[in-house]
Order: C-alpha cells, then sequence, then structure tokens
C-alpha cells in the first residue's frame, strides 16, 4: 500500500502524504557529496548508481511519502540530439539552438531508446525503496521544453519562443508534436522500469497568455496525460502548469493530481478543480526559512484541504540554501496533524 498513490486516486489516507519537489539538491551536504563524486551535474544524471543514492536521500533524511527520480528535464531534447552543457552559476545552455524547420529535421525521434540511465536509476531506486514509497518519474512538459531548445537557455521574456509562436505557429507546432511524441514513450519506459507515478512539469506555463497556453502548452500537456492513463489506467499522472491561476476554469482532461504553484491561492484551485482532481501544493517554499512562517503556512494549508483529496508539497522547488532542519520538521507536522 502506498499512501501517495491512494491520495492520488482520492482515498481516505490514515494522514497527507508530503513530498518536496526538487527535495534531493544541494541544500543536503549529502547531495553535494556525491555531486562532487559524479564530476559535473550531467554524469550524475547519467551515473545510475550516484542518481540513485540522491533520490534515495530526502526518502531517508525527511521521511517524505514519495520519492522523486534524480534526473533533468532537459535530457530529453539532449538525447533528441541537443548539444547540451551545465554551467555553475548559469544554468544550463544548448550550444545549438532550433530556430527553422532545418534544424527540426536535425533532431531525433526515438530520444527514449536512448534513456537507458534513467530507466537503470528506476529499476535501482525501486529495488531500494521501502515499498509503502511511491517513485515518481517525470518529464518537462512540451512548452517549457520548447522554450529551452529555441532559446538555447533560461529566459525572462521567452521573445525568442513567442516570436516563433506568433509569426510561424506552424513552425512552433511541428515542434511541439516531435517532442510529444519523445515525452509519451519516455514516460511509458519509466513506467515499464518501476515508477509508481508520472509527473508532468509546465514551470514555464506562465510566460504565454490565457488563448496560446491553451493552444501551445496545455493541449499537448493533455495529450502525454490521455496516451498514459489509456494504457497504465493504475498509473496517477500528476500535471503542473506553473503560473495559470487566472484561468483555472479551463483546466480539463484525463490526469489524476493537479499541481498547485504558490502564487495560486489554494481556495481558489479548490474550489474550481476539487474533488475532480486531487490537489498537490502549495507552500512557498522561503517559508521554510523561518519555523513560525513555515508551521503558520502548513497549518492553513492542511486545514483548508481537511477531508479533501491532497497531497501536500511546496509551490515550486526546495531553494539551495534552505535549513534542512526546517524540512524535517515540516514532514513531521505534516504526518502528526489532524
Ligand atoms: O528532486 C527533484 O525534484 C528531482 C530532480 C529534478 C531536477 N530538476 C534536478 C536538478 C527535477 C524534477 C528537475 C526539473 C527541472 N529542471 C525543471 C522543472 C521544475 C522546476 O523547477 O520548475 C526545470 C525548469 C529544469 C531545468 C534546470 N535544471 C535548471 C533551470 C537548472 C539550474 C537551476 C539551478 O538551481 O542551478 C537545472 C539543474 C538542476 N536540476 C539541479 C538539480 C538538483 C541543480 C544542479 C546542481 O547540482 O548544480
Amino acid at each position: 500500500m502506498m499512501i501517495f498513490v491512494d491520495a492520488c486516486f482520492k482515498k481516505q489516507t490514515p494522514y497527507t502524504p508530503v513530498w518536496f519537489m526538487r527535495q534531493a539538491g544541494r541544500y543536503l551536504s549529502e547531495y553535494k557529496e556525491v555531486r562532487k563524486l559524479a564530476g559535473d551535474f550531467l554524469s550524475l544524471c547519467k551515473n545510475p548508481k550516484l542518481a540513485s543514492e540522491v533520490t534515495l536521500q530526502p526518502v531517508e533524511i525527511l521521511n517524505v511519502d514519495a520519492a522523486i527520480l534524480f534526473s533533468d528535464i532537459l535530457v530529453v531534447p539532449l538525447e533528441m540530439g541537443m548539444d547540451l552543457g551545465f554551467f555553475a552559476g548559469e544554468g544550463p545552455k544548448f550550444a545549438d539552438t532550433i530556430e527553422s524547420q532545418k534544424d527540426l529535421n536535425r533532431l531525433r525521434n526515438d530520444a527514449h531508446l536512448r534513456l537507458n540511465y534513467v530507466y537503470d536509476t528506476i529499476a535501482l531506486t525501486r529495488q531500494n525503496l521501502a515499498e509503502d514509497k511511491a517513485l515518481i518519474g517525470f518529464c518537462g512538459a512540451p512548452w517549457t521544453l520548447a522554450t529551452y531548445m529555441i532559446e538555447g537557455q533560461g529566459s525572462k521574456t521567452y521573445a525568442k519562443s513567442k516570436k516563433i509562436l506568433y509569426s510561424n505557429p506552424k513552425l512552433l507546432h511541428a515542434l511541439l508534436d516531435k517532442i510529444t511524441h519523445n515525452l509519451k514513450y519516455y514516460l511509458e519506459s519509466q513506467i515499464e522500469a518501476g515508477v509508481n507515478a508520472v509527473m508532468v512539469f509546465d514551470s514555464w506555463a506562465s510566460a504565454l497568455e490565457k488563448s496560446a497556453y491553451l493552444e501551445f502548452g496545455w493541449q499537448y500537456c493533455k495529450q502525454i496525460a490521455s496516451f498514459i492513463k489509456q494504457k497504465y489506467p493504475h498509473i496517477p499522472v500528476i500535471l503542473f502548469p506553473k503560473g495559470i491561476s487566472g484561468y483555472l476554469e479551463e483546466i480539463d482532461g484525463e490526469f489524476d493530481v493537479f499541481g498547485v504553484d504558490w502564487s495560486t491561492p489554494l481556495e481558489i484551485a479548490k474550489a474550481k478543480l476539487s474533488p475532480k482532481y486531487t490537489l498537490q501544493g502549495n507552500l512557498e517554499p522561503c517559508r521554510i526559512y523561518n519555523e513560525e512562517s513555515m508551521l503558520e503556512g502548513a497549518r492553513q494549508i492542511l486545514d483548508l484541504m481537511k477531508n479533501t483529496p491532497h497531497i501536500f508539497n511546496l509551490g515550486h522547488g526546495m531553494l539551495p540554501d534552505l535549513p534542512r532542519e526546517n524540512a524535517i520538521k515540516l514532514v513531521e507536522f505534516i504526518h502528526n496533524y489532524r
């Protein structure tokens, strides 16, 4: 029995399950040690033994109810043939970018066959994870991945991506279709390797206006979700389109859990999406800097979500300098809250 999976399927659970986005990372000295052993970040992602070790660290240290596969959303564009590097203090960069149909034709359609290091990490992790803890697999959403592939790196304005969106929408749709194809088979392979749930991160959903997001973003998330649900009805699908609180009434589709970011008032998400979808979220991560603020925020969330399908999480990822002692206390507090 996995309490996390039960909550995804809206079953009664003895307590609210909890895990944190980016729960494996630099706020843990144990992570930094393994990362040093691996050399650079990508070598860590490609080393199943070490990647599995850092996947398990937060379960052991924080006692969260789910582990999330340690990898990165950008391994898919990497294995579609793009030239990816991670640089200290600068984040990810692609040396080549997608600007034309010719660039698009260069991209491979079989990334899922080249990601064996991820499936090996999953198999190894599932072997060493307690039976009642879930292992979550993931991918980036097509729109979020497309922005990195077009911009070549993180962006403040997404101007290159949006220029294509408004001046050559066919090209953007062709790119999104190709990414979506790769992601469907990637998630399927992760499930075959042993993950108990999958999550799609659309981190840059908020870069688009409503009509553009529904056409170029959300539609593709739904395609991936229904592909998985039709083949694997027992595997929960979590969608996390970050920053779209202004039009939650447009949200529908075949999936189980909606990830709520911290900028979306949880009572609004509850009114519009509950109980059709289990809600996952949404503590503002910076509350973890201060114990009192953290517990006050957690109490508000738990009181609001009483008797409502809910998985506790942060509203976005852990930051590298958050105090681990508080994160440990937070999990304990949630498990004991009645
Ligand atoms: O613990 C987990 O949540 C699992 C592992 C995970 C990572 N990245 C590890 C990572 C997951 C699920 C991701 C997803 C991811 N990666 C997203 C979507 C989620 C989100 O935060 O919105 C995005 C946009 C990326 C792309 C990415 N990867 C960026 C922008 C960066 C640099 C940011 C930074 O903090 O330096 C990364 C690198 C990265 N991915 C790190 C980790 C632990 C830091 C790398 C390091 O050790 O130096």
